[in-house]
Protein backbone atom coordinates (compact mmCIF):
# COMPACT_ATOMS: atom_id res chain seq x y z
CA UNK A 1 0.00 0.00 0.00
CA UNK A 2 1.23 3.58 -0.52
CA UNK A 3 1.64 5.98 2.98
CA UNK A 4 3.23 9.01 3.24
CA UNK A 5 6.39 9.53 5.80
CA UNK A 6 8.92 11.64 7.00
CA UNK A 7 12.28 9.95 8.45
CA UNK A 8 14.00 13.45 9.35
CA UNK A 9 12.25 16.98 10.44
CA UNK A 10 12.60 19.67 7.51
CA UNK A 11 10.49 21.61 5.28
CA UNK A 12 7.25 19.42 3.07
CA UNK A 13 10.05 18.14 0.79
CA UNK A 14 10.92 15.45 3.43
CA UNK A 15 7.78 13.68 3.09
CA UNK A 16 7.80 10.60 0.71
CA UNK A 17 5.42 8.20 -0.19
CA UNK A 18 6.42 5.00 -0.02
CA UNK A 19 5.29 1.48 -0.97
CA UNK A 20 4.46 -0.71 2.23
CA UNK A 21 2.58 -3.98 3.34
CA UNK A 22 -0.68 -3.72 3.82
CA UNK A 23 -1.24 -4.17 7.32
CA UNK A 24 -3.07 -7.39 9.05
CA UNK A 25 -5.50 -6.02 11.70
CA UNK A 26 -4.92 -7.37 15.38
CA UNK A 27 -7.72 -9.72 16.99
CA UNK A 28 -9.14 -6.01 18.21
CA UNK A 29 -8.77 -4.19 14.84
CA UNK A 30 -10.47 -3.12 12.01
CA UNK A 31 -8.58 -2.95 8.58
CA UNK A 32 -9.73 0.33 6.66
CA UNK A 33 -9.73 1.15 3.22
CA UNK A 34 -8.95 4.79 4.16
CA UNK A 35 -10.91 7.32 1.21
CA UNK A 36 -10.11 10.27 2.54
CA UNK A 37 -8.07 11.63 5.57
CA UNK A 38 -6.40 15.09 7.11
CA UNK A 39 -3.76 17.39 6.50
CA UNK A 40 -3.47 19.55 9.12
CA UNK A 41 -1.06 22.30 11.06
CA UNK A 42 -0.51 20.03 13.63
CA UNK A 43 1.01 17.58 11.16
CA UNK A 44 3.51 20.49 9.53
CA UNK A 45 4.58 21.34 13.04
CA UNK A 46 5.35 17.75 13.56
CA UNK A 47 7.03 17.06 10.33
CA UNK A 48 9.13 20.39 10.66
CA UNK A 49 9.86 19.86 14.50
CA UNK A 50 9.10 22.84 15.12
CA UNK A 51 8.78 24.74 17.99
CA UNK A 52 12.05 23.03 18.94
CA UNK A 53 11.37 21.61 22.00
CA UNK A 54 8.03 19.81 20.51
CA UNK A 55 11.31 17.48 20.03
CA UNK A 56 11.82 16.36 23.89
CA UNK A 57 8.16 14.47 22.90
CA UNK A 58 8.68 13.78 19.42
CA UNK A 59 12.61 12.84 18.93
CA UNK A 60 15.40 14.52 19.21
CA UNK A 61 17.38 13.93 16.42
CA UNK A 62 14.88 12.38 13.99
CA UNK A 63 11.26 11.96 14.45
CA UNK A 64 10.34 8.56 16.38
CA UNK A 65 6.66 8.44 14.66
CA UNK A 66 7.37 8.91 10.55
CA UNK A 67 3.79 8.50 9.65
CA UNK A 68 1.90 11.84 8.57
CA UNK A 69 -1.89 11.95 9.30
CA UNK A 70 -4.44 11.78 12.44
CA UNK A 71 -7.72 11.92 11.06
CA UNK A 72 -9.54 9.68 8.65
CA UNK A 73 -13.06 8.47 6.72
CA UNK A 74 -13.18 4.92 5.01
CA UNK A 75 -14.62 1.35 4.97
CA UNK A 76 -13.85 -1.83 6.71
CA UNK A 77 -11.69 -4.32 4.53
CA UNK A 78 -11.64 -6.99 7.03
CA UNK A 79 -11.81 -7.19 10.76
CA UNK A 80 -10.22 -9.42 13.89
CA UNK A 81 -11.29 -12.35 15.79
CA UNK A 82 -12.55 -10.47 18.33
CA UNK A 83 -14.43 -7.26 16.58
CA UNK A 84 -17.62 -7.36 17.86
CA UNK A 85 -19.09 -3.65 16.87
CA UNK A 86 -17.85 -3.26 13.44
CA UNK A 87 -18.32 -5.75 10.07
CA UNK A 88 -17.07 -5.75 6.53
CA UNK A 89 -18.13 -3.03 4.73
CA UNK A 90 -19.34 -0.62 7.72
CA UNK A 91 -17.78 3.09 6.63
CA UNK A 92 -16.32 4.38 9.56
CA UNK A 93 -14.41 7.74 10.89
CA UNK A 94 -12.20 9.12 13.39
CA UNK A 95 -8.96 9.56 14.68
CA UNK A 96 -5.56 7.65 15.48
CA UNK A 97 -3.45 9.17 17.16
CA UNK A 98 0.28 8.77 17.85
CA UNK A 99 1.22 5.83 15.85
CA UNK A 100 0.51 4.83 12.25
CA UNK A 101 -0.73 7.48 9.93
CA UNK A 102 -4.04 8.01 7.82
CA UNK A 103 -2.11 9.67 5.13
CA UNK A 104 -2.21 6.36 3.77
CA UNK A 105 -4.42 3.90 1.73
CA UNK A 106 -5.11 1.45 4.57
CA UNK A 107 -5.11 1.57 8.34
CA UNK A 108 -5.36 -0.77 11.02
CA UNK A 109 -6.64 0.52 14.81
CA UNK A 110 -8.41 -0.86 17.40
CA UNK A 111 -11.88 -1.16 17.54
CA UNK A 112 -12.32 1.20 20.91
CA UNK A 113 -10.42 3.62 20.00
CA UNK A 114 -11.71 7.19 18.68
CA UNK A 115 -13.83 5.58 16.09
CA UNK A 116 -17.30 5.70 14.25
CA UNK A 117 -20.01 5.10 11.80
CA UNK A 118 -19.89 7.28 9.30
CA UNK A 119 -23.25 9.35 8.99
CA UNK A 120 -24.79 8.98 5.40
CA UNK A 121 -25.56 12.73 5.53
CA UNK A 122 -21.47 13.15 5.71
CA UNK A 123 -19.02 12.57 3.29
CA UNK A 124 -15.85 11.07 3.21
CA UNK A 125 -13.71 14.33 2.82
CA UNK A 126 -16.16 15.94 5.44
CA UNK A 127 -15.99 13.37 7.75
CA UNK A 128 -11.85 12.92 7.94
CA UNK A 129 -11.21 16.27 9.63
CA UNK A 130 -13.68 16.31 11.93
CA UNK A 131 -11.01 15.49 14.64
CA UNK A 132 -9.25 18.03 14.18
CA UNK A 133 -10.96 21.65 14.32
CA UNK A 134 -14.66 19.88 15.85
CA UNK A 135 -12.75 17.35 18.56
CA UNK A 136 -10.01 20.25 19.55
CA UNK A 137 -12.55 23.01 20.11
CA UNK A 138 -15.59 20.91 21.22
CA UNK A 139 -12.88 19.97 24.00
CA UNK A 140 -12.21 23.42 24.54
CA UNK A 141 -15.43 24.77 24.51
CA UNK A 142 -17.50 22.34 26.65
CA UNK A 143 -14.82 20.53 28.88
CA UNK A 144 -12.49 23.71 29.00
CA UNK A 145 -15.01 26.56 29.66
CA UNK A 146 -18.04 24.86 29.46
CA UNK A 147 -19.48 27.87 27.90
CA UNK A 148 -23.22 28.62 28.83
CA UNK A 149 -26.45 30.10 27.19
CA UNK A 150 -26.00 33.11 26.75
CA UNK A 151 -22.03 33.93 27.31
CA UNK A 152 -20.61 36.38 24.61
CA UNK A 153 -17.30 34.30 23.19
CA UNK A 154 -14.86 35.64 21.03
CA UNK A 155 -13.14 33.36 18.75
CA UNK A 156 -9.90 35.05 17.04
CA UNK A 157 -9.15 32.86 13.98
CA UNK A 158 -12.75 32.07 13.47
CA UNK A 159 -11.93 31.13 9.23
CA UNK A 160 -9.30 28.36 10.57
CA UNK A 161 -10.15 24.67 10.88
CA UNK A 162 -10.15 25.10 14.69
CA UNK A 163 -12.60 28.39 14.59
CA UNK A 164 -15.12 27.27 11.66
CA UNK A 165 -15.35 24.72 14.07
CA UNK A 166 -15.95 26.75 17.15
CA UNK A 167 -18.34 29.40 15.60
CA UNK A 168 -20.23 26.41 15.05
CA UNK A 169 -20.68 24.52 18.18
CA UNK A 170 -20.64 28.06 20.74
CA UNK A 171 -23.41 28.93 18.41
CA UNK A 172 -25.12 24.97 19.64
CA UNK A 173 -24.36 25.64 23.05
CA UNK A 174 -26.26 29.10 23.15
CA UNK A 175 -23.51 31.63 23.12
CA UNK A 176 -23.78 35.15 21.27
CA UNK A 177 -20.55 35.15 19.09
CA UNK A 178 -18.75 37.10 18.03
CA UNK A 179 -15.68 36.00 15.19
CA UNK A 180 -12.60 38.01 14.10
CA UNK A 181 -11.21 37.20 10.50
CA UNK A 182 -10.07 38.97 7.48
CA UNK A 183 -12.21 40.60 4.81
CA UNK A 184 -12.77 38.00 2.36
CA UNK A 185 -13.66 35.56 5.04
CA UNK A 186 -16.65 37.60 6.67
CA UNK A 187 -19.42 36.01 4.54
CA UNK A 188 -18.60 32.32 5.30
CA UNK A 189 -17.97 33.09 9.75
CA UNK A 190 -21.72 35.08 9.15
CA UNK A 191 -23.18 31.72 6.84
CA UNK A 192 -21.83 29.40 10.13
CA UNK A 193 -23.49 31.75 12.82
CA UNK A 194 -21.56 34.49 13.73
CA UNK A 195 -23.58 37.26 15.72
CA UNK A 196 -20.80 39.44 15.35
CA UNK A 197 -17.71 40.32 13.32
CA UNK A 198 -14.52 42.15 13.45
CA UNK A 199 -12.78 42.44 10.37
CA UNK A 200 -8.94 42.17 12.31
CA UNK A 201 -7.47 44.19 8.84
CA UNK A 202 -9.67 47.19 9.71
CA UNK A 203 -10.16 46.70 14.11
CA UNK A 204 -8.55 45.55 16.94
CA UNK A 205 -11.19 43.70 19.37
CA UNK A 206 -8.27 44.06 22.11
CA UNK A 207 -9.75 47.42 22.21
CA UNK A 208 -13.09 46.72 23.53
CA UNK A 209 -13.15 46.96 26.97
CA UNK A 210 -14.67 44.31 29.50
CA UNK A 211 -17.01 42.86 27.07
CA UNK A 212 -16.20 38.63 26.29
CA UNK A 213 -16.49 35.77 28.88
CA UNK A 214 -14.44 33.87 26.84
CA UNK A 215 -11.91 34.71 24.61
CA UNK A 216 -10.70 31.49 22.17
CA UNK A 217 -7.34 32.46 20.61
CA UNK A 218 -7.87 29.47 17.97
CA UNK A 219 -4.73 30.23 15.83
CA UNK A 220 -2.29 31.95 17.98
CA UNK A 221 -2.19 35.57 16.98
CA UNK A 222 -2.80 37.16 19.95
CA UNK A 223 -2.19 36.35 23.78
CA UNK A 224 -3.77 37.15 27.56
CA UNK A 225 -1.21 39.91 28.51
CA UNK A 226 -3.03 41.95 24.76
CA UNK A 227 -6.37 40.83 25.17
CA UNK A 228 -7.05 40.65 28.70
CA UNK A 229 -8.73 44.23 28.87
CA UNK A 230 -11.41 42.48 26.56
CA UNK A 231 -12.55 40.35 29.10
CA UNK A 232 -15.29 40.62 31.44
CA UNK A 233 -13.83 40.20 35.30
CA UNK A 234 -14.61 36.62 35.30
CA UNK A 235 -13.70 36.21 31.70
CA UNK A 236 -10.96 33.45 30.75
CA UNK A 237 -8.55 32.95 27.91
CA UNK A 238 -8.06 29.99 26.40
CA UNK A 239 -6.03 28.91 23.34
CA UNK A 240 -4.34 25.57 21.49
CA UNK A 241 -1.42 27.33 20.52
CA UNK A 242 1.56 27.24 23.30
CA UNK A 243 3.32 30.20 23.40
CA UNK A 244 5.65 31.49 26.60
CA UNK A 245 2.81 34.30 26.97
CA UNK A 246 0.38 31.35 27.69
CA UNK A 247 2.70 28.73 29.37
CA UNK A 248 3.45 31.41 32.08
CA UNK A 249 -0.05 32.90 32.57
CA UNK A 250 -1.58 29.09 32.20
CA UNK A 251 0.71 27.90 35.35
CA UNK A 252 0.17 31.83 37.46
CA UNK A 253 -3.15 31.65 36.92
CA UNK A 254 -4.74 29.09 35.83
CA UNK A 255 -8.19 30.22 36.17
CA UNK A 256 -7.86 32.92 33.66
CA UNK A 257 -5.79 31.43 30.64
CA UNK A 258 -5.81 27.73 29.64
CA UNK A 259 -3.83 25.56 27.15
CA UNK A 260 -4.59 22.16 26.28
CA UNK A 261 -3.16 19.48 23.99
CA UNK A 262 -6.33 17.86 22.94
CA UNK A 263 -4.48 14.62 21.99
CA UNK A 264 -3.27 14.32 25.32
CA UNK A 265 -6.78 13.60 26.80
CA UNK A 266 -7.78 10.34 27.51
CA UNK A 267 -9.48 8.03 24.98
CA UNK A 268 -12.49 7.51 26.99
CA UNK A 269 -12.95 11.00 27.18
CA UNK A 270 -12.05 12.25 23.80
CA UNK A 271 -14.49 9.73 22.37
CA UNK A 272 -17.52 11.12 24.29
CA UNK A 273 -16.86 14.32 22.96
CA UNK A 274 -16.49 12.24 19.73
CA UNK A 275 -19.59 10.48 19.86
CA UNK A 276 -21.53 13.68 21.13
CA UNK A 277 -20.00 15.55 17.54
CA UNK A 278 -21.60 12.78 15.85
CA UNK A 279 -24.57 13.05 16.98
CA UNK A 280 -24.85 16.96 16.16
CA UNK A 281 -23.53 15.74 11.90
CA UNK A 282 -26.33 13.29 12.20
CA UNK A 283 -29.06 15.79 12.94
CA UNK A 284 -26.91 18.29 10.44
CA UNK A 285 -26.66 21.07 12.86
CA UNK A 286 -22.72 20.94 12.36
CA UNK A 287 -21.11 21.47 8.61
CA UNK A 288 -17.19 20.72 7.80
CA UNK A 289 -15.93 23.34 5.84
CA UNK A 290 -12.97 22.48 3.34
CA UNK A 291 -10.41 24.59 1.85
CA UNK A 292 -8.78 22.25 -0.75
CA UNK A 293 -8.50 18.20 -1.25
CA UNK A 294 -5.45 16.70 -2.56
CA UNK A 295 -4.42 13.35 -3.55
CA UNK A 296 -2.08 11.24 -1.49
CA UNK A 297 0.74 11.61 -4.28
CA UNK A 298 0.04 15.55 -4.20
CA UNK A 299 0.57 15.61 -0.09
CA UNK A 300 3.75 17.48 -0.10
CA UNK A 301 1.77 20.88 -2.11
CA UNK A 302 -0.83 19.90 0.43
CA UNK A 303 1.86 20.69 3.28
CA UNK A 304 2.95 23.89 1.56
CA UNK A 305 -0.29 24.78 1.32
CA UNK A 306 -0.84 24.65 5.07
CA UNK A 307 2.23 26.81 5.89
CA UNK A 308 0.46 29.57 4.20
CA UNK A 309 -1.57 30.17 7.46
CA UNK A 310 -3.97 31.32 4.90
CA UNK A 311 -6.24 28.20 4.98
CA UNK A 312 -9.78 28.45 4.81
CA UNK A 313 -11.08 25.40 7.50
CA UNK A 314 -9.81 21.87 6.50
CA UNK A 315 -7.43 20.57 4.09
CA UNK A 316 -8.70 17.18 3.05
CA UNK A 317 -6.22 14.30 1.23
CA UNK A 318 -8.16 11.84 -0.83
CA UNK A 319 -7.15 8.36 -2.04
CA UNK A 320 -8.22 7.71 -6.04
N1 LIG B 1 -3.72 22.23 21.24
C1 LIG B 1 -4.40 21.40 20.44
O1 LIG B 1 -4.98 20.42 20.89
C2 LIG B 1 -4.45 21.65 18.95
C3 LIG B 1 -5.16 20.78 18.11
C4 LIG B 1 -5.25 21.08 16.75
C5 LIG B 1 -4.64 22.24 16.24
N2 LIG B 1 -3.92 23.04 17.08
C6 LIG B 1 -3.29 24.30 16.59
O2 LIG B 1 -4.34 25.23 16.34
C7 LIG B 1 -3.86 26.22 15.44
C8 LIG B 1 -4.95 26.60 14.46
O3 LIG B 1 -5.06 25.69 13.45
P1 LIG B 1 -6.14 25.88 12.27
O4 LIG B 1 -5.94 24.72 11.37
O5 LIG B 1 -7.47 26.14 12.84
O6 LIG B 1 -5.77 27.24 11.54
P2 LIG B 1 -4.49 27.79 10.74
O7 LIG B 1 -4.26 27.05 9.49
O8 LIG B 1 -3.37 27.88 11.71
O9 LIG B 1 -5.01 29.28 10.44
C9 LIG B 1 -5.69 29.55 9.28
C10 LIG B 1 -6.63 30.73 9.43
O10 LIG B 1 -6.14 31.75 10.30
C11 LIG B 1 -6.55 33.01 9.80
N3 LIG B 1 -5.65 34.05 10.29
C12 LIG B 1 -4.38 34.29 9.92
N4 LIG B 1 -3.88 35.35 10.61
C13 LIG B 1 -4.88 35.78 11.42
C14 LIG B 1 -4.98 36.82 12.42
N5 LIG B 1 -3.95 37.64 12.66
N6 LIG B 1 -6.14 36.98 13.06
C15 LIG B 1 -7.18 36.16 12.83
N7 LIG B 1 -7.16 35.15 11.91
C16 LIG B 1 -6.01 34.96 11.23
C17 LIG B 1 -6.44 32.82 8.29
O11 LIG B 1 -7.35 33.67 7.58
P3 LIG B 1 -6.80 34.96 6.78
O12 LIG B 1 -5.65 34.50 5.96
O13 LIG B 1 -7.95 35.44 6.00
O14 LIG B 1 -6.41 35.89 7.86
C18 LIG B 1 -6.83 31.34 8.07
O15 LIG B 1 -8.18 31.17 7.71
C19 LIG B 1 -2.58 25.65 14.82
O16 LIG B 1 -1.47 26.32 15.39
C20 LIG B 1 -2.58 24.19 15.25
O17 LIG B 1 -1.29 23.64 15.36
C21 LIG B 1 -3.82 22.78 18.41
Amino acid sequence: MKTAIYTSYGSPEVIQIVDQEKPLPKPNEVLVRIKASSATRADTMMRAGIPKFGRLFLGSFKPKNTSLGTGFSGVIESVGTEVTQFKLGDEIFGEKLFSNGTNAEFLCIAEDSIIAFKPNNLSHQEAAPVCDGFLTSYNFLKDIVNIQQGQHILINGASGSLGTAAVQIAKLMGATVTSVCSTKNIELVKTLGADFVIDYKNDDFTKNTNTYDVIYDSVGKTNYSKSKNALKPSGVFITPVLSLNTLWYSMSNPKRVKFAATGLKKTEELKRLFLELVDFFKQKKLNTVIDKTYNLSEIIEAHHYLETGRKVGNIVIVNQ
